[in-house]
């Protein structure tokens, strides 16, 4: 169970297998993370399905007493885009678990989020984002008083030097909604951005791997089978020798932020041009008098991200 020193956070996720494999290690750390809640939202596959999927994982983590809300369905203004090319029609195809029989909590995810951030103390809650930031846009827009309660938002998103992988310009959890994702970027919380320039740098291996595997538990064994699942869609679009484990690089951070390396800088998304819509503008060079309002990882030591990885599922 959560040490009274442990960080508190929110995990706002769409499970997704890199979703997964945050969650899990999330979960392997309560001596770190006291994860109050797991808010879900429609994004690698619809609400239903990623609020299952997130439920699969608590049961498969042994920490069924994590509340699991269901959130926003879609973006406010506009349809849901999802990736089952990526992640397969489960999400977390690989995953091998059974149907979870824990049920979902019963408040929505805002509100919970809401309810949580007014009765926080004055250390405030973490807030992990790895899905579109419909959920958080939702908060921030009802209730930007509790942004002081806020400690840090860590999100997986973006990009800059590596373009998109929605299309040419978006990175797809802003892409699915760009207006959210613009109101966290203006909302004056204190960011931190895991973009495709980062996490296209944590690639899968056959090796890494076969190190979840070797753990010879059912969460190593789930956590593997959903690696070589996900990592297909990568190696045939870029040529990559493996899948980048975008969503745990923010759990990472919190474990051992100095695995990772950027720079503050002014961000600003699209959302005006169909063209570039969703598109993150990262004044990685200082190009511009915009304030810098979060601070961008461009950077990972790999070896030791897998390995706090494994070992965080290894305590499972
Ligand atoms: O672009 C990668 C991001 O989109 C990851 O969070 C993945 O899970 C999907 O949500
Ligand atoms: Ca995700």
């Amino acid at each position: 169970m959560p040490t009274s020193r442990a960080r508190k956070i929110i995990i706002d996720t769409d499970p997704g297998q890199d979703d997964a494999i945050a969650i899990l290690a999330a979960l392997g750390r309560p001596d770190a993370l006291d994860v109050l809640a797991i808010t879900t939202v429609g994004g690698n596959v619809p609400l239903e399905r990623t609020t299952e999927n997130a439920l699969m994982m608590v049961e498969l983590a042994n920490r069924t007493e994590v509340p699991v809300h269901a959130g926003c369905a879609e973006p406010a203004d506009r349809a849901l885009v999802t990736a089952e090319y990526v992640h397969g029609p489960t999400g977390i195809n690989g995953a091998d678990r059974p149907t979870p029989t824990t049920a979902v909590a019963e408040s929505h995810a805002v509100d919970a989020i809401i309810e949580t951030l007014e009765t926080a103390d004055d250390e405030g809650v973490t807030l992990c984002v790895l899905g579109p930031l419909t959920n958080i846009g939702a908060v921030l827009e009802r209730r930007p008083d509790l942004t002081p309660k806020i400690a840090e938002l860590v999100l997986m998103g973006g990009g800059h030097f590596e373009g998109g992988n929605v299309t040419p310009s978006a990175e797809f959890n802003i892409y699915v909604d760009p207006t959210a994702a613009a109101t966290v970027f203006a909302s004056g919380v204190p960011l931190v951005m895991m973009p495709l320039d980062v996490t296209h740098k944590a690639l899968t291996s056959p090796e890494r791997i076969a190190a979840f595997r070797a753990l010879g538990t059912e969460a190593g064994a789930s956590a593997a089978g959903m690696l070589d699942f996900f990592e297909r869609f990568d190696i045939d679009r870029y040529g990559s020798t493996g899948g980048p484990l975008h969503d745990p690089c923010v759990i990472a951070y919190l474990l051992e932020p100095e695995i990772f390396s950027g720079r503050h800088c002014n961000v600003e998304v699209e959302t005006q041009s169909e063209l570039t819509m969703g598109a993150t503008v990262i004044d990685w060079w200082g190009a511009t008098d915009r304030a810098a309002n979060c601070l961008v990882m461009n950077d990972l030591d790999a070896d030791r991200f897998y390995a706090l990885l494994v070992d965080a599922i290894a305590r499972l």
